[in-house]
């Protein structure tokens, strides 16, 4: 996904998430080395590191370096229960003291050329004053040198439902910038028109794209298109739905092989399907196939044969 995301003009991305002590154990499980590889082409990215001590989490991050990555991102708003329960992720929100500590060590611990990034959410929860904590973590994340935050508009504890508070991103980006800092926002951005809206109406310095950018790397083209007062190009033909299918699908072969490849790729397939004129029947489609024949011939059924639409 990263791959396809930078080919369509992503100037950045950013891996999922890893937990600190998958990083420190890796050379134990060596096939899942290759979650951590970063090619030449991939540069710049950046891996995310997610814990609660940072005698892991240090390690960890050093650890991500010496992978390649560019820059090191805190993961301070992940709202899963587990997650929480073990002081981790979005738990960091209401424990501002151990979220700066992290950061500290970790800033104090990684060279200088490699920028260190925090990803917030707006709060822990909707109680009064909950948006003091994170005024008061901005102000101590950008004292201790990081280099720019990411806010997503919702509560932890709203997990993805509701709608991203963009207005609190805009106070937050208020805020960062008279103290030098730079700040991307996220939350709901499923289209190039809300991202340019939103850089525009809440002042941040960029935008992280998440869900939209699932089985929709035109998003990134179209962003650059409408950014540089370009108009906005038409949506993907049939033909070249498939071609980017077929490219998505076979980085993914070449890393999982053919029985992962399917079960990682069918969430982007089902999202790809979206484009296509017949749409419910090729979703259903792309949930059945079990093999590489049945995958081939849906390509031709759908996507050789399909007229535009
Ligand atoms: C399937 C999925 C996986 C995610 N994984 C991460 C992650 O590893 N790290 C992170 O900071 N945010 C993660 N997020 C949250 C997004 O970065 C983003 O803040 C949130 O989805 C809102 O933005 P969106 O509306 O563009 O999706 C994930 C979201 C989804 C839907």
């Amino acid at each position: 996904m990263r791959r396809m995301a930078k080919r369509f003009g992503a100037p950045f991305t950013l891996a999922e998430v890893f937990l600190d002590q998958f990083v420190l154990a890796v050379s134990k499980k060596r096939k899942a080395r290759f979650y951590l590889a970063v090619k030449e082409s991939d540069h710049p990215c950046g891996a995310q590191v997610m814990g609660s001590d940072p005698d892991e989490i240090v390690p960890a991050a050093l650890r991500l370096v010496e992978f390649g990555f560019d820059l090191i991102d805190l993961n301070f708003a992940c709202p899963v229960p587990k997650v929480l329960a073990r002081g981790r992720g979005g738990a960091l929100m209401k424990d501002v003291s151990r979220a700066l500590e992290i950061t500290a060590r970790v800033r104090d611990a990684l060279p200088d050329r490699i920028p260190l990034t925090v990803k917030l959410r707006k709060s822990f929860d909707d109680a009064p004053g909950s948006a003091d904590s994170l005024f008061k973590l901005l102000e101590g994340l950008f004292d201790l040198g990081i280099g720019a935050v990411t806010l997503h508009g919702r509560t932890v504890l709203e997990r993805y439902t509701g709608v991203a508070d963009w207005d609190i991103v805009r106070r937050a980006a208020e805020f960062v910038h008279v103290r030098g800092g730079k700040i991307l926002g996220s939350g709901d951005l499923f289209s190039a028109e809300s991202a340019l809206r939103r850089i525009a109406e809440s002042n941040v310095d960029g935008v992280a794209i998440a869900r939209g950018a699932i089985g929709n790397p035109w998003i990134f083209r179209n962003i650059n298109a409408l950014y540089a007062g370009e108009p906005l190009p038409p949506p993907p033909t049939v033909a070249e739905q498939l071609d980017v299918i077929k490219e998505h699908w076979s980085l993914s072969e070449e890393l999982y092989g053919f029985r992962r490849a399917s079960t990682e790729m069918r969430k982007f397939l089902l999202k790809y399907a979206e484009f296509h004129p017949r749409k419910e029947e090729l979703r259903m489609a792309f949930v059945k196939f079990k093999s590489a024949e049945e995958l081939e011939r849906i390509f031709k059924d759908y996507y050789e044969t399909a007229d535009e639409g």
